[in-house]
């Protein structure tokens, strides 16, 4: 992992674009060279983010997701932004597509169109033994050419085997909580869930 000096880091910060911060700082920036910078503030004990940076395993599972033929940002580096701290960050190509959250927004019948391609594409995800905690609208792109990609899957689990019912089952819960915490009642999530279990019938 490269050490990024604090010049560096605040040259990034006065030209990027912030796309998401929290009260720890800036999350998701996008940076002047088109690139995005994703820093990843721990809340773990510093030394234990120093073995095991989050940035390190965030491209991990880029990797993995790649080598499974799933469309993942192409990780440029890991980068330490303060090692002492266990700050970590990555650069990434990002992935052309659009948020299934903005398609919603935008389109919301289109999203009703894509609902049997959408649960393939879940259900295809957990026959390769993903398990993707932050399984949710803004987490997952919709193509230029088609198909689904993953964006933000620092917490996402390779299985050696496929997800058994109940934790593919968890896993649709995730996104049904999330849809119920953030108030969006526009996704049909009975009829995702639907058409999950009628792929897994076919299979
Ligand atoms: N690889 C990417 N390609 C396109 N947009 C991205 C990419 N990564 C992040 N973004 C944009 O930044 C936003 C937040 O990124 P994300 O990694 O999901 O961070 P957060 O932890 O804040 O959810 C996304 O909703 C998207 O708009
Ligand atoms: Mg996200």
């Amino acid at each position: 992992m490269r050490i990024v000096t604090a010049r560096e880091l605040q040259d990034w910060l006065e030209h990027g674009t912030v796309l998401e911060k929290d009260s720890r700082g800036p999350k998701v920036v996008m940076l002047q060279n088109g690139l995005i910078l994703k820093i990843f503030h721990t809340r773990r004990h510093p030394w234990l983010a120093r073995i095991t940076p989050p940035a390190k395993r965030f491209a991990q599972n880029a990797a993995t997701l790649k080598k499974l033929g799933i469309a993942a940002p192409a990780i440029i580096e890991t980068l330490w932004l303060d090692q002492c701290k266990g700050l970590s960050a990555c650069t990434y190509q990002p992935l052309p597509g659009k948020s299934l959250e903005t398609l919603l927004r935008e389109q919301p019948t289109e999203i009703d169109n894509l609902i049997p391609e959408l649960a393939a594409f879940i259900f295809r995800l957990h026959r390769q033994g993903i398990y993707f905690r932050s399984l949710h609208l803004g987490n997952v792109l919709l193509l230029p050419e088609g198909g689904f990609g993953l964006i933000d899957f620092l917490d996402l689990i390779k299985k050696r085997r496929r997800l058994n019912d109940w934790e593919a089952k968890r896993n649709l819960g995730h996104l049904r909580r999330y849809l119920q915490r953030r108030k969006i009642s526009g996704f049909p999530i009975d009829k995702l869930i639907d058409s999950y279990s009628a792929t897994a019938r076919s299979c």
